[in-house]
């Protein structure tokens, strides 16, 4: 969900509007902060990666235009009518000579290809600091209770937030559990120096998060993190 999500943003060319961007979850709204902050350093920053990132954006446009189970499921969901999935069409047939062009330069495919590894390494390096907020989070019953408070939650909404916080602990262990990822992220946190702050724990080793001592108080997170929790929350809904 989280993909298409991203994507669709991506394909509506950034004019989204503010629930489309709390739409996007969890990756999306750090990243965009991120691009905008050091443009200079990340993938953004280079023709290389601009065409990278043209090539992944054509490749699933023309992949998801050709599957009509999966529009017509977005259709179903309500996050897509049919207009927009005209568009869709009518853009991916417009694209075919552009990316087959692209996609027959191998050069070009072998590099994008190790872009979009990287890619995926700070992606799942993200989703591991988000649940350990969340994981945080659900360990503590008193910042539980005022993210509830908060945001108003009840009836289904609680219910979804509480089953998707409370298997964070578990989803976390679970990613944590890759020494290879754990130590890309520890790289990856190191390159971006400074900003490390905001991202204390993604390089922990296992912990169990109901010990407290490795986890992050709410209290303590970066005011970053706010938006972010929200982000992930309305993720859920
Ligand atoms: C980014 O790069 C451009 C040109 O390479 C340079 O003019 C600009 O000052 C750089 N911006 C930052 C914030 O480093
Ligand atoms: C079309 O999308 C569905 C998910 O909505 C997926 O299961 C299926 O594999 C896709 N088909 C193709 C040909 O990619
Ligand atoms: C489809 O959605 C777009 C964007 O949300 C909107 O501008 C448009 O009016 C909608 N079209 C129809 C037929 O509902
Ligand atoms: C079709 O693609 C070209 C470039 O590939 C672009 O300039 C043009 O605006 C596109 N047309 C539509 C209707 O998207
Ligand atoms: C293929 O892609 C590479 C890397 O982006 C680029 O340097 C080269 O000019 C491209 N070749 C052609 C024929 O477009
Ligand atoms: C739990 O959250 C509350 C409120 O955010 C905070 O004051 C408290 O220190 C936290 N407790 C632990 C053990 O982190
Ligand atoms: C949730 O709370 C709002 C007021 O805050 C109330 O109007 C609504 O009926 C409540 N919904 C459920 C399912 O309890
Ligand atoms: C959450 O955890 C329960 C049991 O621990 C499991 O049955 C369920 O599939 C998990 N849900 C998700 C979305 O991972
Ligand atoms: C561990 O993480 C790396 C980097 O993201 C990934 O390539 C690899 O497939 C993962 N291994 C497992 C067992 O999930």
């Amino acid at each position: 969900m989280r993909s298409i999500s991203f994507f669709l943003v991506a394909l509506f060319a950034f004019a989204a509007t503010s629930s489309a961007l709390v739409d996007v979850g969890v990756d999306f709204v750090p990243t965009l902060e991120a691009r905008k902050a050091h443009k200079n350093n990340t993938a953004e920053g280079n023709p290389e990666n601009r065409q990278c990132n043209r090539l992944a954006r054509l490749t699933k446009l023309t992949a998801l235009a050709a599957n009509q189970t999966r529009l017509d499921a977005l259709v179903a969901k309500g996050r897509l009518n049919e207009t927009q999935v005209e568009n869709i069409k009518a853009k991916a047939a417009n694209a075919t000579s552009t990316l087959q062009t692209m996609q027959s330069n191998t050069t070009l495919v072998q590099e994008c290809e190790v872009v979009e590894a990287h890619k995926q390494v700070v992606r799942a390096c993200k989703k591991m600091r988000v649940l350990d907020k969340l994981s945080t989070l659900a360990n503590n019953q008193t910042a539980m209770n005022e993210f509830i408070a908060t945001k108003q939650l009840n009836g289904t909404k609680l219910e979804k937030f509480q089953d998707s916080i409370g298997n964070a602990t578990a989803k976390l262990q679970d990613l944590q559990k890759n020494t290879t990822l754990t130590n890309l992220c520890a790289q990856e946190q190191k390159a971006q120096g400074a900003d490390g702050s905001a991202t204390s724990s993604g390089n922990d080793p296992p912990a169990q998060s109901t010990g407290g001592a490795t986890s992050l108080s709410l209290q303590a997170m970066p005011y970053a993190v706010v938006p972010a929790l929200a982000a992930v929350f309305a993720a859920f809904l």
